[in-house]
């Protein structure tokens, strides 16, 4: 038992309630419904889902998971493995599951983060049975005070009809404060959220539910899994470098300040480059209202270039991890962690003109985005937060690599095979190539710009190709429709988007 027990756990009856990872797993039953903490691998239950993992290799255990976002670990690795989750939403990033995901195995449902409590709440989806809450303490009342994400875990508490709390000792106590729990009435007497700036606190230092709900606690002692983001390259810092001479031009223009308006990044390599990329920038006094605070928040922060952040949670690299961690209190004034339905609520979003920066894995010649599907057809993560924020966006950006695979996909299509952002919430697209400013363009002017700014050779005159003949046969938005996803088809057929001539055409040059 740790030597700051009482610091921990600070009602002597609820101290009773510590037990192991097994005996707290066993209130689980088989066809539950579960609430987990854990956004983007940060601030989830380690130990108690593992336990859940064991059982269920041998007895009957099957349940749906919820979460905030993807855990970290080898919660939704070890739970696949062992066949116990039947459905699971509302994001994940696992390899394993993801197989098991695209091989129909699992039922994902794959929702906009803003959305899932929502849900719960109103009982459009079967309730919550059991939350799973990482925490760095408990207070005297049974308020629970989260680690490094806020995600669903206050709803998850709050409706569940039992709790199970991990008290992370791994966790410094220094994080009390860091949080502010906000939960919107039920509608239809639904109030605006009082929040006008990104530094306004309008809630709970800790999630306040009755103690009694709390029916077993664990101990734990172990750091969050880190990001697993590659460094920047010379591709994801040529997008930044259109991003920023593009946002020198809106100043110019007057229609932004050197403040720019509050960011949000999405998660991954590129997000998280493109955003390191605003260090050498004339912009200053940046604030963030997003989802994640990745490793360029803070070296923004250290840059003197951010004045406030407010996230979901806080997922970094190892390095960056012990920086932060081990130096918190030079950041914890500047930062605030919310409920993810709060930190991407459209009203806000739209309230505070949020830029919003998410990623593509391919957009069309129109500027529709597919972020999700691999081929139209395989899971790779899911939307996350991406939908809350770009159609509400003051500006919708979405940034990628103008060619995946080795140049063998390209990321600029006729047609995406999937759509999760529509042309009509997509403002600014973005690759290593240039930038295409979309407001106010038609189509066909869409399509112009995309392919004149945004892709590189062959794809380009492929492009132009297609789109020549697509609006020769006329149309608002023109398609021949026989050869819309013939890229993708060429793709699965002869591992190349290239037509099979012109494939052969560039490996003889090479
Ligand atoms: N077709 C197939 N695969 C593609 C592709 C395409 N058009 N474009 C990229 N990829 C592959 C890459 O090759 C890479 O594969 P690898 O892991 O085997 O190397 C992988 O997708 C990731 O691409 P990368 O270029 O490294 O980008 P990233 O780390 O920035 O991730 C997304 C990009 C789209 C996968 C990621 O941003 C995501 O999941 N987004 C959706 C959720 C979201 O936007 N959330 C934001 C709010 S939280």
């Amino acid at each position: 038992m740790p030597d700051n027990l009482e610091q921990r756990i600070r009602s002597s009856q609820l101290r009773d309630k510590i037990t192991t990872a097994t005996a707290a797993a066993a209130w689980i039953k088989d066809g539950m419904t579960i609430g987990m903490s854990g956004f983007t691998r940060a601030g989830d239950a380690k130990v108690v889902p593992l336990a859940l993992a064991e059982r269920a290799r041998h007895e009957p255990l099957k349940v749906t998971l919820l979460t905030g976002a993807s855990l970290g670990g080898e919660a939704d690795r070890q739970l696949t493995e062992a066949g116990a989750l039947v459905r699971r939403m509302p994001f994940q990033g696992d390899p394993t599951l993801r197989a098991a995901i695209n091989s129909g195995e699992v039922m994902y449902v794959d929702q906009h983060l803003s959305e899932t409590v929502e849900f719960l709440r109103s009982g459009q989806i079967a309730p919550v049975d059991v939350a799973i809450i990482e925490a760095i303490a408990i207070t005297e009342t049974g308020a629970i005070i989260p680690t490094t994400s806020v995600g669903n875990s206050a709803s998850f508490a709050i409706l569940a009809d039992k709790v199970i709390v991990e008290i992370n000792l791994a966790h410094a106590l220094e994080l009390e404060g860091l949080h502010d729990i906000f939960i919107p009435k039920r509608r239809p007497l639904r109030e605006p959220v009082p929040l006008t700036k990104v530094s306004d606190r309008v809630g709970t230092t800790a999630i306040e539910i009755p103690a009694e709900k709390i029916v077993a606690i664990v101990i734990t002692n172990q750091p969050d899994s880190t990001a697993a983001n590659l460094p920047p390259d010379a591709d994801t810092a040529a997008i930044a470098g259109h991003l920023v001479e593009f946002f020198k031009k809106e100043v110019a223009a007057g229609r932004l300040t050197e403040r720019l308006m509050p960011l949000q990044a999405g998660i991954g390599t590129i997000a998280n480059a493109v955003m390191s990329g605003l260090i050498d920038s004339p912009f200053k006094h940046l604030t963030m209202y997003s989802e994640v605070l990745q490793d360029s928040t803070f070296e923004l922060f250290d840059a003197g270039k951010m004045d406030f952040a407010s996230g979901s949670s806080i997922t970094l690299s190892p390095r960056k991890a012990g920086e932060v961690f081990s130096n918190f209190s030079k950041y914890k004034d500047r930062l605030v962690l919310r409920p993810q339905e709060i930190s991407n609520y459209p009203e806000l979003v739209r309230r505070l003109g949020i830029i919003a920066i998410n990623t593509a894995l391919e957009a069309d010649i129109y500027g529709n985005v597919n972020s999700t599907h691999v081929m139209g057809t395989n899971m790779m993560n899911g939307i996350g937060g991406s939908g809350d924020f770009a159609r509400n966006a003051y500006l919708a950006v979405f940034a990628t690599k103008s060619v995946a695979k080795g140049g063998k996909i390209s990321s600029i299509v006729p047609m995406v095979a999937h759509t999760d952002h529509s042309s009509h919430d997509v403002d600014i697209l973005v690759t290593e190539i240039g930038l295409a400013d979309l407001r106010g363009l038609a189509p066909r002017e869409r399509a112009l710009a995309i392919i004149n700014n945004c892709v590189a050779e062959p794809y380009k005159q492929m492009l132009q190709e297609y789109v020549a003949a697509a609006n020769a046969r006329g149309g608002q938005t023109p398609h021949i429709l026989e050869k819309a996803l013939s890229w993708h088809v060429n793709f699965l057929q002869h591992g190349s988007m290239l037509p099979a001539a012109v494939a052969a055409d560039l490996m003889q040059a090479a």
